[in-house]
């Protein structure tokens, strides 16, 4: 398919990697970021500009991947040919924020942690969505050529509820590391040492449910060793309060 991109950010790269991987032609890159959309449009061998207004109006999708709060700006901006498909790529946001961009509109969400630094792709499960029969099987064989059978239909809602499982996931769980990480470096440990022991954790709950897999003082109720923690803890409040709310959800989550 011919595709233009807008937006340079983290999904931009790591889906126009993937379009291109897949055998897509990506037309153009437009982004307000003008060095970041000309590095990209160097990669992909095309073209690219930071007006909206210069947009090229031969591409059959047209992926919106800029941040939640711009993609009204964005789409009341966006001029193009009333029968093109046009999707954003957000889990938390309506694809009818789209409806007065075209006729054909829909979503196009990749639920993976992306980083534009990323040149080993990852697996990329695709969650599409669209208005209309045209665009949901353009957007779904869009989807397999990239993700193969990764591919599932998801509405506003579905899409909104597995976003707050995603964040609890993977950025909640990335916060914890980087709490984890700063109190390692304050006690002179090295948090590489941890890495083990975090690979085995989550390659865990491939076979058993987490519930099942939860282990430590909290499930074992290992009054003394909590109580020592948390005195070493004292001179971490941040990291004492979600320790003691972690140990207490663990507890009730039996
Ligand atoms: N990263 C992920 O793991 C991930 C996964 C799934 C879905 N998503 C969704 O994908 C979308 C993009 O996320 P991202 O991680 O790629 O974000 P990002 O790396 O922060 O990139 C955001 C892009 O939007 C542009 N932008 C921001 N505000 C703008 C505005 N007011 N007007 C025009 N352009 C604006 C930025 O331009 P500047 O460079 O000039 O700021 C940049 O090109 C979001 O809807 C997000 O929810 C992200």
């Amino acid at each position: 398919m011919d595709i233009v991109i807008i937006g340079s950010g983290n999904v931009a790269s790591v889906l126009g990697r993937k379009f291109k991987t897949g055998g897509h032609r990506i037309l153009q890159v437009v982004s307000r970021n003008a060095s970041a959309a000309s590095k990209l449009a160097y990669e992909w061998d095309t073209e690219s500009t930071n007006y909206i207004s210069l947009i090229n109006k031969n591409a059959e999708v047209y992926i919106i991947a800029v941040a939640d709060d711009a993609i009204g700006d964005i789409a009341s901006e966006l001029a193009i040919p009333a029968k093109k498909i046009v999707a954003h790529t957000a889990a938390a946001v309506s694809k009818d924020i789209l409806r007065k961009v075209s006729s054909h509109y829909g979503v196009f969400y990749p639920l993976q942690s992306l980083r534009k630094e990323m040149t080993l792709l990852p697996d990329i499960p695709i969650f599409f969505d669209g208005n209309d029969e045209k665009t949901t099987k353009t957007l779904e064989q869009l989807a397999h050529s990239i993700a193969r059978e990764k591919v599932l239909r998801a509405d506003d809602d579905s899409r909104l509820k597995l976003h707050v499982a995603a964040v609890i996931v993977s950025n909640f769980t990335n916060h914890l590391y980087s709490l984890a990480e700063e109190y390692c470096r304050k006690e002179g440990l090295d948090f590489k040492q941890l890495l083990p022991l975090i690979e085995e954790t989550a390659l865990r709950i491939k076979d058993i449910s987490p519930q099942q897999a939860q282990t430590g003082p909290a499930i074992r109720h290992d009054k003394e060793t909590l109580e020592k923690h948390l005195q070493l803890l004292k001179n971490y409040p941040q990291l004492k309060n979600i320790y003691l709310l972690l140990t207490e959800s663990i507890q009730q989550n039996k």
